[in-house]
């Protein structure tokens, strides 16, 4: 069997509970203090557990989050691009102590995780959005975020009892399993695939191309919380399921869900996005126009400019980067300026907020932007979705 690229770290964490050790955690967590988590942070605490977020064994403490904030580095020193924190309000972190255990719950208050809380520290919100996001505006989702969240971080190591229950259970993989299903496939290079939006042909195209030169594919949607506009993420699997059917070789796809929350960090978020697929097994990783990006936050191409001023032996997976690809009606293909001389005008490109309209409508895009396949399913779901819940069944 051929080696697989290592985690990031070296090892793949395993933080995730099961038989005896699972049961006498359980018993304990029902004495423990709870502390509930937020969608995004119940997201990372699986991840923690089934080692996606590998090496990293908890919540952050101190001193890796400043060195993250500040340098992109673990306090270690090895390479990181987002802190991973737990935060809670000042009242609730004045009645935890230090060396205390404690029970995690997800946001709909079922027990997921035990904590032993080995620090709680202040931060500063304006460095961190500075430095994490370029940004201090509130208008940036992730932002908006952080100045909500709770004044204080808890730090520790935690052990995962049980995932939330979550849909798209057939799709939701642990690294280990992409590991497994890789080595069972007899892929070699795997090219891994972050989207938090509706299936294109852009999409498609930059796929195909890295297709090309991987023996394989991990398709790897986003189906963490993401701002309200985005499209649900059921919606997005469903147009995937389509588009795989009628135009992929289906035996060099995997099909598998990523559990994150979008933080919109773009840059850094580009860098997280792939130090993650590295520890589920990929070697390349793709990054387009604007990755991660939102709004007008970030000129289309610093999530690629980013890579340049990383020691690639660290970072150890191989970005593959694409300029802005659409459809030339001159060339009758898609097409970047790297390969096309055509104008803009020949070029048919919409905005992700125009292809929205266009959904909710019920007006399909044009089939060089969508596929009529997609575009079918993408209708449905919305207009399911936009339907007042009286008149499901
Ligand atoms: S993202 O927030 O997950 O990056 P999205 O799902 O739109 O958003 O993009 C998935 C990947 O495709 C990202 O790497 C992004 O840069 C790339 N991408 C999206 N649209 C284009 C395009 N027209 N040209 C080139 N790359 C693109």
């Amino acid at each position: 069997m051929a080696t697989q690229i290592a985690p990031h770290g070296g090892r793949l964490v395993n933080r995730w509970l099961r038989g005896p050790a699972r049961e006498e955690a359980l018993e304990r967590a029902r004495r423990l203090p709870r502390v509930r988590l937020d969608a995004r942070e119940a997201a990372d605490l699986e991840m923690i557990g089934d080692g996606a977020l590998s090496p990293l064994t908890g919540f952050m403490g101190q001193a890796d989050y400043r060195s993250v904030v500040a340098e992109m580095r673990l306090a270690s020193g090895l390479l990181w691009a987002l802190p991973v924190t737990l935060a809670v309000s000042r009242a609730e972190a004045e009645s935890i102590r230090e060396g205390e255990e404690i029970a995690l719950e997800d946001p709909g208050g079922r027990l997921m995780a035990v904590m032993r809380v080995a620090e709680r520290f202040a931060y500063d919100r304006g460095a961190e959005a500075a430095r994490c996001y370029g940004t201090t505006d509130p208008a940036h989702p992730g932002v908006r975020r952080l100045l909500r969240q709770g004044e204080v971080y808890l730090g520790g190591e935690v052990w995962l009892l049980d995932r939330p229950p979550a849909p798209f259970a057939e799709y939701r993989l642990t690294p280990a399993e992409t590991r497994a299903e890789f080595a069972r496939r007899g892929w070699r290079t795997v090219v891994g695939f972050q989207t938090r939006n509706p299936v294109h042909r852009a999409h498609e195209y930059i796929q195909k191309c890295a297709l090309e030169i991987c023996d394989g594919l991990l398709l790897h949607p986003l189906v963490g919380e993401t701002k309200d506009d985005d499209l649900p993420a059921a919606v997005r699997m469903r147009a995937y399921e389509a588009i795989l059917e009628g135009y992929f070789p289906r035996e060099r796809i995997l099909l598998a869900v990523f559990p994150a929350a979008m933080r919109y960090a773009g840059p850094r978020e580009a860098v997280w996005h792939a130090l993650c697929r590295k520890n589920y097994g990929c070697t390349h990783f793709i990054v387009g126009r604007d990755h991660a990006g939102v709004g007008s936050f970030y000129g289309p191409y610093d999530a690629q400019r980013i890579f340049d001023h990383l020691d690639p032996a660290e970072l150890g997976i191989t970005p593959l980067f694409f300029d802005h690809t659409f459809w030339c009606r001159t060339c009758g293909a898609m097409a970047s300026p790297k390969t096309c001389p055509h104008g803009p005008e020949e070029r048919v490109a919409l905005s992700g907020t125009r292809v929205r309209e266009m959904l909710y409508r019920g007006e399909a895009p044009p089939p060089e932007f969508t596929r009529p396949e997609v575009a079918r399913v993408l209708m449905e779901g919305l207009q399911a979705a936009a339907r007042p819940q009286s008149v499901e069944t």
